[in-house]
C-alpha cells in the first residue's frame, strides 16, 4: 500500500544495499519479542472489547458534548492530532481541543475561553499518569467540570487513558469511577496512536477507526515478514547518515499534514536521538515553506536529505477558472486542477533539490483517507524501529526526556527533590 522510491545507486551498490536490508530485516523478530514491540502486531492483535467500548464512548461524547478536551503530551497527543488534522478535521460537530502539551498559561486560557459555557468532556491520556504538564491541565479542567456539572456528573465526562494497573491517574480513575482505557504495557507513547491513546479522539472526530486499523493491518501484512519497503527506507536513512547527511527533512505539499510531520519528528527523534547518535528529524510543508526554507534547502549546508510524502490520488475539486483578457497571464493554466499544478510543483521541487545536491526519497500513499493514514503510521513505526536498530540504538526508550523533568522538580521543590 505504501510505495517507497529512491534512486539509491549513487549512494550504495545494489549488492551492498541487499546485504544491508537483510541485516535490517533480521530485527523484525527482535521487535516482535521486545517488551515494547507490541505495536508491531497490534493491527491483528488488539483488544476488540475495548475497541467497541471506544466507539460507544465516542458516541456518548458526540451526544453530550460540544468539545472534547484531549489532555496529553508527546506520544499521548501527537498521534491523534496528526490523524484528525490530516483527514480534514472533525466531521461530527464535536471539536477536539488539546491541552496539557505545554505549561503556557496563555495556551490553556485560549482553550478555556473557547469552551466558554458549552458542554464538554475530557480525555486525559498519560501512560505514566504522572507527567506534570497533563497532570496540571487535568486539575484545571476537572475543576471546571465539577463546577459546571457537580462531582458525580463530572466523573461521567472524564475518560482516562492510562496504565492498566498502576500510576496516579490509574488510581484516581478507579477511586473516582472514570471510564478507563488502557495504554498497553508493551507499547510506548510514540507508537501508541492506534491504541485507545489515539482512537478515542479519532472516533469522536467521526473518523472511521475500523478503516484506520484495516490500513495498518494491510501494511503490517506487507512488512512483517521481511520489512518490505520500510526496511529499504530504514537502511537508506542510515546510508545517508554515513555519507554525512545527518538531517532528514520530511516534506509534503499538504498543510493538513503539519501535525503528521510533528508526530513523525517525535517518532524518529525520540527513538533515534540517543547515545550521541541519530539523524536530526525536521519537516517542511510546501509550497508555504518553499518561500521560507526553500533557499536553505536549495543552497544551504549540504547535510540534508529530503523525504517527500506524496498522495497518488488526484483531487479535481478545484480548477483554475477561465477569465476574459488573461491580464494575470494564467491563461495557460485555465481548466487545470489545482491538485495537478501542486503535483507539478512537487516534481519541480524534487528535481531542483536533487540538482542542488539534496538526496531525495519518496513515500507515496494512495489517497488521503483512513486506510492510507493507517498504513502510513504502521510503515513509519516499522521503518523507525528498523532504522534505530540499524543505527545501534534502542528505539523504545527515552532516557534523555527525564533530565529536564528532574531539574524542574528540583526547581519547583517537589518533595523528594533537592534544589
Ligand atoms: O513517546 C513517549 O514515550 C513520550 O513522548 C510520552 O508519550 C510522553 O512523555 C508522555 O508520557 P505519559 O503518557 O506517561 O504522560
Amino acid at each position: 500500500m505504501i510505495d517507497f522510491r529512491c534512486d539509491y545507486k549513487k549512494l550504495i551498490s545494489a549488492d551492498e544495499f541487499e546485504v544491508r536490508v537483510d541485516e535490517a530485516r533480521n530485527n523484525i523478530l527482535r521487535i516482535q519479542q521486545d517488551d515494547f514491540g507490541g505495536w508491531a502486531d497490534l493491527p491483528i492483535n488488539y483488544d476488540k472489547d475495548e475497541f467497541a467500548r471506544i466507539k460507544k464512548a465516542a458516541k456518548r461524547i458526540n451526544s453530550d458534548s460540544k468539545y472534547l478536551v484531549c489532555i496529553g503530551i508527546g506520544g499521548s497527543y501527537l498521534g491523534h492530532r496528526a490523524v484528525i488534522e490530516a483527514l480534514g478535521g472533525e466531521r461530527n460537530g464535536v471539536k477536539v481541543l488539546y491541552a496539557g502539551n505545554s505549561l503556557s498559561a496563555r495556551g490553556l486560557r485560549t482553550v478555556i475561553d473557547e469552551i466558554g459555557d458549552a458542554d464538554f468532556s475530557v480525555n486525559v491520556i498519560s501512560k505514566s499518569g504522572t507527567t506534570t504538564e497533563p497532570a496540571v491541565a487535568f486539575r484545571v479542567f476537572k475543576k471546571m467540570l465539577i463546577d459546571k456539572y457537580g462531582e458525580e456528573l463530572a466523573a461521567k465526562r472524564i475518560y482516562a487513558t492510562t496504565d492498566a494497573n498502576k500510576g496516579a491517574l490509574h488510581d484516581e480513575a478507579i477511586a473516582r469511577g472514570y471510564e478507563t482505557f488502557v495504554v498497553p504495557d508493551n507499547i510506548g507513547g510514540r507508537y501508541s496512536v492506534l491504541t485507545a491513546v489515539g482512537l478515542l479522539a479519532i472516533a469522536v472526530a467521526g473518523i472511521d477507526i475500523d478503516k484506520l486499523m484495516d490500513g495498518a493491518e494491510e501494511e503490517r501484512a506487507a512488512l512483517i515478514s521481511d520489512g518490505g519497503e520500510a526496511a529499504n527506507y530504514a537502511v537508506l536513512r542510515n546510508v545517508m547518515l554515513e555519507k554525512g547527511y545527518d538531517i532528514e527533512v520530511l516534506a509534503n505539499f499538504e498543510p493538513s499534514f503539519m501535525y503528521f510531520n510533528e508526530w513523525w519528528k517525535q517518532l524518529f527523534g525520540e527513538s533515534e536521538g540517543k547515545d550521541n547518535k541519530g539523524i536530526f528529524p525536521a519537516s517542511v510543508v510546501y509550497s508555504t515553506d518553499l518561500h521560507s526554507m526553500g533557499q536553505y534547502m536549495q543552497e544551504g549546508r549540504r547535510a540534508l536529505f529530503e523525504t517527500f510524502v506524496e498522495v497518488k490520488a488526484d483531487d479535481n475539486s478545484v480548477l483554475v477558472p477561465a477569465e476574459d483578457g488573461d491580464l494575470d497571464g494564467l491563461g495557460y493554466l485555465e481548466g487545470r486542477s489545482l491538485d495537478n499544478i501542486c503535483k507539478v510543483a512537487n516534481q519541480a521541487t524534487r528535481d531542483a533539490h536533487v540538482a542542488g545536491g539534496v538526496p531525495v526519497m519518496r513515500i507515496l500513499i494512495p489517497a488521503v483517507d483512513e486506510r492510507s493514514i493507517g498504513a502510513l503510521i504502521y510503515f513509519f513505526e516499522m521503518a523507525c524501529a528498523l532504522s534505530a536498530f540499524t543505527l545501534g540504538v534502542n528505539p523504545f526508550n527515552q532516557p534523555g526526556v527525564e533530565a529536564y523533568k528532574t531539574r524542574m522538580f528540583e526547581l519547583l521543590e517537589k518533595p523528594g527533590y533537592k534544589k
